[in-house]
């Protein structure tokens, strides 16, 4: 088979659809249609979103299509839309970021932009579809991510799936007043043996677990679309 063929396709890095229900409750992850971007560019715009990510500034319909543009072709990352049951459109994005093309390493973010949605399991789900394909299709062994000391249900939807707090940066965020931000970590399971050849940490052994349970639950639930 011609190799040069595929690789053109190879660039288009939207993700595959995927979806998973549990406990009677769906969520499907799929590529953003450009139809959706104007409702998404006002979700994001909002400050209470934005609240503990990045943002500092409203978007517009135009900053939403050259993004995603720039994510249809960018190869070094995998993003999806999040579209729960109950919703017919997208409600936020999640995505895996710096996919190292010899290292095995990635990060992760995820915002679900539509409040409505927020508190009913939504990032849980999403992770376990986000961290099955990284592990099971970009065969990934890690994946690093970050979340403000204070956002609990960040913090708590990635620990459940088998992150660690590796690490915290002080003060390096403002929002209102100074907070601190938490490094977290994915190992795969599998794999830790080998990345720790002089014995793996025993402050491993939790979210080691709690990753094996995750891919477990994925492996029975996910299904590609
Ligand atoms: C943070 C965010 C992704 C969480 O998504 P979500 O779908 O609401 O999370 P889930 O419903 O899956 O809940 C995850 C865990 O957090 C808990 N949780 C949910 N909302 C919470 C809240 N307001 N305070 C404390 N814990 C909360 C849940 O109970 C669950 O824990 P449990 O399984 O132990 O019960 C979502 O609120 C969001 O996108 N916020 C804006 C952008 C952002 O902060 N992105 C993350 C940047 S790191």
């Amino acid at each position: 088979m011609d190799q040069n063929k595929n690789s053109k396709k190879e660039t288009k890095m939207f993700g595959n659809p995927m979806r998973i229900e549990m406990d009677g409750f769906g969520v499907t992850l799929r590529p953003h249609k450009k139809e959706e971007l104007e409702k998404l560019a006002e979700l994001y715009s909002s400050m209470n979103i934005q609240w503990y990510i990045q943002g500092t500034g409203a978007m517009t319909l135009e900053q939403e299509i050259e993004w995603w543009k720039h994510e249809s072709e960018a190869k070094d990352s995998v993003i999806w839309a999040i579209v729960p049951d109950g919703s017919d459109t997208a409600v936020g994005s999640t995505g895996l970021h710096k996919i190292h093309p010899l290292w095995g390493s990635c990060t992760s973010g995820i915002v679900i932009a539509d409040r409505k949605y927020w508190g009913k399991g939504v990032a849980y789900r999403a992770h376990l579809m986000r961290t099955f394909y990284a592990a099971e299709v970009l065969n990934r062994m890690t994946i690093q991510s970050k979340a403000r000391v204070e956002n609990e249900a960040s913090v708590k939807a990635l620990l459940k799936v088998g992150y660690r707090v590796s690490g915290k940066y002080d003060r390096d965020v403002f929002r209102q007043r100074y907070i601190d931000t938490y490094v977290l970590s994915w190992v795969h399971p599998g794999r830790a043996a080998s990345l720790y050849p002089e014995g793996v940490p025993e402050e491993l052994n939790v979210s080691l677990k709690l990753a094996w349970d995750a891919l477990e639950v994925a492996s029975d639930n996910v299904k590609y679309l």
